[in-house]
């Protein structure tokens, strides 16, 4: 066990939230619930994280309220608003209260729904999120954004409601999949490219082999660079190009392949791929764009698109895309190490139909 500390995050107003982060810790996590002074407690959960976790989670909230638990089936295809009904809907007969608190216990998917949920019932009830993945953990979890998908694209409804607070325990990576913890690499990639370079090279040595310390270590150091962009931008509106990059391509990939792409590794194809928009535009150069699917591939993790989505498949999602301002095809593109192409001084770029189709076509 290591010691538990507390971070704080910036949720605008002058207002900050707890982050307690450690490994080992979740006999505080009565103590830290408490705080709330909830009438009772309601677990949100998928059915994978139930069965290795539930019990414990259960357990210590019991010892401050009632406490009720509700299962669906694990996966972005549960990330619905017919999945959002019936969980508000077993909330309301359980009897929720405006003191309720709902607690968020998984990954991104069920996070982004409680977060959702809390938002909506009764106009807003609190909640907090102790999440499981390594992408809930460094990235999902600490912001505001909840939201569901619809079959036209990714996060079409949805709102801007923080928690509580957050309660990370690193011992949870233990038990997830190697596959996801190299998703959740993804994000930290991310960081690296939009403000550290070093972490990025550090994240490239320690590739492909990670031993339990550097994950920790990097989970670690991304949520401190992601919460240096929450001060200065706390509803990630202004910074989303750091948040998001690779994220356009990602999620009309992540969308398409219905589940069968997980979210970081939708998002490391997107980064790459986006690269070489970039690079074929002259923002970015060459070595940069090959530097970059070099680590993921070093990482174990793909960039090339996957061969039963078309170029009309893409394209046709992208319009459905939930960061478009104005025109199609806008992008946030790289040129640099935390270096962004602006127009006009904005930093979304419209992209040319024929010089997307024409990277897109070489990204397979
Ligand atoms: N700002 C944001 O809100 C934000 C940021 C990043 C990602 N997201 C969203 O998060 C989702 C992806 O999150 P995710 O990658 O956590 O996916 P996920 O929630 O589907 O979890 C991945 C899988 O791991 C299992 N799992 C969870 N914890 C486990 C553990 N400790 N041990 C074993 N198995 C475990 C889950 O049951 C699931 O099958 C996407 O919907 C994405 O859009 C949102």
């Amino acid at each position: 066990m290591t010691e538990l500390k507390t971070l704080q995050y910036d949720i605008g107003g002058g207002r900050y939230r707890p982050i307690y982060i450690g490994r080992g810790i979740i006999d505080h996590l009565a103590e830290c619930a408490r705080t709330l002074d909830a009438d009772k407690f309601f677990i949100i959960t998928d059915d994978n994280v139930a069965g290795v976790y539930l019990d414990e989670v259960k357990a210590q909230l019991e010892q401050v309220a009632e406490t009720h638990a509700f299962v669906f089936p694990a996966g972005e295809q549960s990330k619905t608003l017919s999945t959002l009904e019936s969980l508000g809907a077993k909330v309301l007969d359980a009897r929720a209260t405006k003191s309720s608190v709902i607690v968020c216990l998984g990954g991104g998917v069920v996070g982004n729904l409680g977060g959702l949920l809390s938002a909506l019932l009764f106009r807003g009830i609190r909640f907090f999120h102790v999440p499981t993945t390594m992408v809930a953990q460094i990235d999902s979890a600490i912001g505001q954004k909840q939201a569901v998908n619809y079959k036209r694209g990714k996060n079409l409804f949805g709102q801007y409601y923080p928690p509580e607070f957050v309660f990370i325990d690193f011992a949870f990576l233990r038990k997830l999949p190697e596959r996801q913890i190299r998703a959740g690499l993804a994000e930290s990639v991310k960081h690296g490219l939009c403000q550290e370079e070093t972490f990025f090279e550090f994240i490239g040595r320690c590739a492909p082999n990670f031993s339990w310390e550097d994950i920790e270590y990097i989970s670690a150091h991304t949520i401190e660079l992601k919460l240096e962009l929450l001060i200065i931008d706390p509803y990630e509106g202004k910074l989303d190009p750091q948040l998001e990059l690779g994220h356009t391509v990602g999620h009309a990939l992540e969308i398409r392949k219905n589940g069968q792409l997980l979210h970081g590794e939708a998002i490391a194809i997107g980064m790459t791929v986006e690269a070489k928009i970039s690079a074929a535009l002259g923002f970015m150069s060459p070595e940069l764009a090959a530097r970059i699917e070099a680590i993921f591939q070093k990482i174990g993790l793909p960039t090339r698109i996957p061969a039963d989505i078309s170029i009309d498949e893409i394209l046709e999602t992208l319009t459905f895309d939930n960061k478009r301002r104005t025109a199609i095809n806008d992008f946030f593109l790289l040129e640099a190490f935390g270096c962004f192409h602006k127009e006009n001084g904005k930093i979304a770029c419209k992209v040319p139909e024929s010089l997307l189709r024409g990277v897109l076509e070489s990204a397979y």
